[in-house]
């Protein structure tokens, strides 16, 4: 069923684990997702950043994809339909087409003017029963355009975008969107422990750039209060992988292997499997 997030996460965070928040791009990646977390028996987010659903022919073609395929593929397990890093217009967009779920990323902005505009899509978002994120500080790195700049989060900001009755909460912890290079420091707990501490220990806090952190500093993140976990480059890497190995092996060339139906069929596969591997890792396997 197309829900909220707003239970899946807080049912997490009560439970020590994470839902896994998957950035989709087109048709096969949307299925994969579902795919996956169907046989995971667990919720999943799947989230558009603008440029993907831009890419997708707009954020009413993805509504209506994610929909129909919950009913048509029989997906019983919760599923978030989630804007990725939206801007204030991209947000209040998605909440009017029927997205379940909206990150409003104000983090480039003057504080006060991030707290004004996440005060209004949150009044806006409620009023539909619509989750929201916002996201404090930056996470560094590039993705579909966004570029952060890494700079952790004050947790006394944290504590006043929690007071304005945000669903969840990104804060930049050193976390990169993208690979992470050789001489990254990890994660910083310190800060993370601050902003669970000081929003009073309930709010589900969202760790971006989930591609390439060490197993072990995710599952501290989620011992500290991450609850919703986004993964967009590994799904990525391992489509291309997976493309790249059928291509080589020439099987384009064999029978009818060139039918996108069975040209993007191995990178589908590949998705599916990393999505079931997340889940397994963030803990969610088995509580939809
Ligand atoms: O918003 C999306 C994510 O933060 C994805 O980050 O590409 O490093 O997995 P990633
Ligand atoms: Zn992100």
């Amino acid at each position: 069923a197309l829900v909220s997030a707003t239970e899946m996460l807080n049912k997490a965070r009560e439970g020590k684990y994470a839902v896994g928040a998957f950035n989709t791009n087109n048709l096969e990646w949307t299925k994969a997702i579902l795919v996956g977390a169907q046989a995971a028996n667990s919720p999943v987010m799947i989230q558009t950043s603008m440029g993907a659903a831009k890419y997708m022919g707009g954020y009413k073609v993805c509504y209506d994809l994610v929909k129909d395929l919950i009913d048509s593929m029989g997906i019983t397990v919760p599923v978030a339909l989630h804007l990725d890093h939206g801007d204030y217009e991209a947000a209040l967009e998605c909440i009017e087409i029927g997205y379940t779920s909206v990150m409003f990323d104000g983090s480039h902005l003057p504080f006060e003017e991030n707290m004004e505009k996440a005060k209004d899509v949150i009044a806006k978002a409620h009023a539909k029963g619509v989750s929201v994120e916002c996201e404090v500080g930056s996470i560094g790195g590039e993705e579909d355009g966004i570029i952060g700049s890494g700079e952790l989060a004050d947790p006394k900001e944290c504590k006043l975008i929690a007071d304005l009755g945000v669903d969840f909460l990104a804060a930049g912890i050193g976390n990169i969107h993208g690979s992470y290079p050789a001489n990254w420091t990890g994660l910083s707990f310190e800060t993370l422990s601050a902003i669970a501490d000081i929003t009073g220990g309930h709010l589900p806090l969202v760790l971006h750039g989930g591609s390439g952190i060490p197993v072990e500093q995710v599952k501290k993140a989620i011992s500290l209060g991450v609850s919703k976990i986004n993964v967009n480059t590994e799904c990525q890497e391992v489509f291309a992988a997976a493309t790249r190995k059928y291509i080589e092996e020439g099987k384009d060339q064999q029978g009818k292997g060139f039918d996108p139906r069975k040209l993007l069929e191995p990178g589908t596969t590949a998705v599916t499997e990393l999505v079931k591997q997340r889940i397994e890792w963030f803990g969610s396997t088995g509580k939809a």
